[in-house]
């Protein structure tokens, strides 16, 4: 059995590694688009959850989406043609998935398809195109909870479903007792709030980033912030990076290591993101943190429903609401996780040599 797993971005490394570390070379290939670049983005993922080299690494433009996409399309199948792998694995609902997932269809290989039936039914989102055709045209889709089997059921989507939890649990399990060790933060705010924007349809437009940025500002809370590079590109072409570095009450930092953001999850007050994976790993019992959600949906209704998060919307008062709540009562009693204790990976392997 040969498992070709292809990854792109931060959130595929991260929830990857529990499954490449598990799997050894014999068994998998592992390649990278290259979507995510900088080594704050990629590599340093690679070498602090000792994930082995890419045994494959393609050369994409630094463009747009749909030349990226082109790009990986064009270049993966003399990769599968050359390993001939017995299924295609990928992970979640980026650029990378999508291409990785119509080169494997096309080149005849079944897709496996880790984190399936999210849906945040808001077709603003790229991740909602790319996990939807992703999952329609998947051999075996990877369900982390009740809730996405029911999306894909109610989809009618061809392959067989599993529910397994998310891997991302089984990343904390592994590496959060090792963070307070590893990881090399230099951070002198005492209470802090930990924010992180990216989101394609709140960063980039000017107005959104506007409000979520006066409200984190005029809340007076200690925010550390470490930024993505999509959103410090925007802040930027918006005038508003400076407001950003001169406010008393932010701590700008660069994208931080998965210790070091586990320690920022651990240490925080709550949080405050429109990330999809922290809203996931805010429910491991292991950071148990509150979240408010800078969004107008979630495709992570579980972590709502089960008193973790609370979605905002978008305009500056409910986000100033929001983040005043939370500060006033921050903390959650302990909880399980909605997504899994810790052993999606394992299942998802035996599962794949089972169906494959
Ligand atoms: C992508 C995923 C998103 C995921 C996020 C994780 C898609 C559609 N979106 O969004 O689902 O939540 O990754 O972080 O695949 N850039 C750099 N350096 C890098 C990476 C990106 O400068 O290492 C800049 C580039 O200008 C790039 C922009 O950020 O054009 C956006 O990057 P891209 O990978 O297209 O999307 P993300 O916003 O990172
Ligand atoms: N993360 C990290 N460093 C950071 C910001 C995020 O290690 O500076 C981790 C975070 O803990 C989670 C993953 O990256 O595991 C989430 O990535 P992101 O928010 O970029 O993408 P999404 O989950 O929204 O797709």
């Amino acid at each position: 059995m040969k498992i070709a797993l292809v990854l792109g971005t931060r959130p595929e490394i991260i929830k990857l590694a529990p499954i490449i570390n598990k799997l050894g070379k014999k068994n998998s290939d592992v390649i990278f688009t290259g979507q995510h670049y900088d080594y704050e983005m990629s590599l340093q993922f690679f070498n602090q959850l000792k994930i082995r080299k890419p045994d494959h690494s393609l050369q994409i433009s630094r463009s747009e989406p749909a030349i990226q996409i082109g790009e990986m399309l064009t270049k993966l199948p003399a990769i599968f043609n050359q390993i001939k792998p017995d299924t295609v694995l990928v992970q979640g609902d980026t650029n990378t998935v999508l291409a990785a997932s119509m080169a494997a269809l096309k080149c005849g290989i079944p897709i496996s398809h880790v984190e399936a039936g999210l849906r945040s039914f808001d077709w603003r989102m790229p991740e909602e195109h790319n996990r939807i055709i992703t999952d329609h045209i998947s051999e075996l889709l990877f369900a982390p909870t009740l809730v996405s089997k029911k999306n894909l059921l109610s989809e009618k989507v061809h392959g067989k479903i599993f529910v397994t939890g998310n891997t991302v649990i089984d990343a904390i399990n592994i590496f959060a007792d090792m963070s307070a060790q590893k990881a090399k933060l230099e951070i002198d705010f005492t209470d802090f709030v930990l924010l992180t924007l990216h989101r394609a349809e709140n960063v980039d437009d000017k107005k959104t980033l506007t409000s979520i940025i006066n409200a984190v500002i005029e809340s007076g809370q200690n925010f550390v912030f470490p930024l993505h590079p999509r959103t410090k590109q925007k802040l930027k072409l918006y005038g508003l990076y400076e407001k950003f570095v001169k406010s008393k009450n932010i701590k700008l930092i660069k994208p931080v290591g998965y210790f070091e953001m586990l320690e920022l999850m651990k240490r925080c007050l709550f949080i405050v993101t429109d990330s999809g994976g922290i809203q996931e790993e805010s429910t491991s019992p292991k950071i148990n943190k509150k979240v408010v959600v800078v969004r107008k949906s979630t495709d992570r209704p579980e972590a709502v429903k089960a008193g973790f998060s609370r979605i905002t919307g978008l305009s500056y008062s409910k986000i100033l609401t929001a983040i005043k709540e939370a500060a006033r009562n921050p903390t959650l009693p302990r909880k399980t996780s909605p997504y899994g204790k810790g052993n999606t990976s394992e299942q998802i392997i035996k599962l794949i040599h089972k169906n494959i």
